[in-house]
């Protein structure tokens, strides 16, 4: 009996990290064998701060795609203190950049230049508010004393709330959201507010990180949470509601960075992330609702077309490799060695 298949309108990442240099050209393929289009994070170091810093970085990825690829990188301005008003208006005329992003400094990999008071970043939110380009947002407070479990919760109550309230017009898309709070706030916001959800916060709970001994490959930010949360997060994804959309928050790092005494946050999913979302809307009995949630919510919301093309995904278990090249190192990707119950037709794949 042939092996069943789901056939999607091709769907798109809105959370990726694609790094840059050799890290580029290993791990863009897998991303854009599967994907049309993503939203490119721009924590690179030193970071994406200026339209003409993207647009540099949009050609860089372009280089790195075999010559046949029409993969469509949507590129993002990383906001810091300094980000002045007239920046947001050059991105608002650019045909290639189409949010920009805020990390609170210190929350995670590359936030070295992030925003350390929003009131700072005031002038740039202002404008972006008036020109109707989305805030993309690190939903953490950084402060020492907040509990590591807590830290997205508090921003809600500290950040997020009073910006919503003092820029009621601002369009802000929560990325990787991992806590029932935020699940709440934003299905029951008045704003104009979407969420990215990740494979591993669908897949795993917490305990994840600490089955059998220290799992450094299962630690990204925000770190995973408890279980009623990740079922939270699967609810919501799996709703059919139009503010929910895929975002993997991809982050490759060299397997030695994380196998390592200060290991790094983040988790490589390009390589099987429409075949875990697959998996997880399965489970859920909702795989119907997939094609939402991949290819139709996220587009909506960033008021750009859907895809015309499709992509097909068939029901056959496969084992990603132990590790994947990057560049002159290897990373280990999610599922290292375990199976992934969805699959790619060949003719798609890198490996
Ligand atoms: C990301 C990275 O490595 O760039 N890491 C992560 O754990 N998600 C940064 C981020 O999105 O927080
Ligand atoms: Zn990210």
């Amino acid at each position: 009996m042939p092996a069943m298949q789901i056939t999607l309108t091709r769907p798109d990442d809105w959370h990726l990290h694609l790094r840059d240099g050799a890290a580029l050209a290993a791990v863009a393929p897998y991303t854009a064998e599967r994907f049309a289009r993503a939203i490119i994070m721009p924590n690179l170091n030193p970071p994406v701060t200026t339209v003409a810093d993207a647009e540099a970085y949009r050609q860089r990825i372009m280089q790195a795609l075999p010559d046949h690829s029409d993969f469509n990188p949507l590129m993002t301005l990383y906001l810091t203190d300094r980000t002045r008003p007239a920046e947001i208006t050059a991105a608002a005329e650019h045909p290639h950049v189409h949010a920009v992003k805020l990390y609170p400094a210190g929350a995670t990999t590359h936030s070295d230049a992030g925003v350390t008071d929003i009131n700072l970043a005031m002038p740039a939110l202002e404008k972006m508010a008036e020109l109707d380009i989305p805030l993309l947002v690190h939903g953490e407070v950084t402060r020492a004393e907040v509990d590591m479990f807590d830290r997205e919760h508090v921003f809600i109550d500290e950040v997020l709330t009073p910006l919503l309230e003092r820029l009621p017009r601002l369009r802000v898309v929560f990325e990787h959201i991992t806590t029932a709070a935020a699940v709440e706030f934003v299905r029951d916001s008045d704003h104009r507010i979407g969420a990215t959800i990740t494979p591993q916060h669908l897949l795993y709970n917490r305990n994840a990180l600490f089955s059998g001994g220290l799992r450094p490959h299962m630690f990204c930010l925000p770190v995973l949470k408890r279980e009623r949360h990740r079922a939270a997060l699967v609810e919501a994804a799996t709703s059919g509601n139009p503010r929910f959309f895929l975002g993997t928050d991809s982050a490759p790092h060299p397997r030695h960075a994380k196998e390592s005494a200060c290991g790094c946050a983040g988790i490589f999913s390009a390589h099987c992330a429409i075949e875990l979302y697959a998996e997880v809307f399965e489970h859920a009995g909702h795989l119907d609702r997939l094609e939402g949630f991949a290819s139709h919510h996220g587009a909506d919301f960033y008021g750009l077309p859907r895809n015309n093309d499709t992509l097909t995904l068939v029901r056959e278990s496969w084992q990603p490799p132990a590790t994947l090249p990057m560049g002159d190192e290897t990373l280990v990707p999610l599922r290292a060695d375990e199976t992934v119950i969805w699959r790619i037709p060949r003719e798609a794949r890198v490996f």
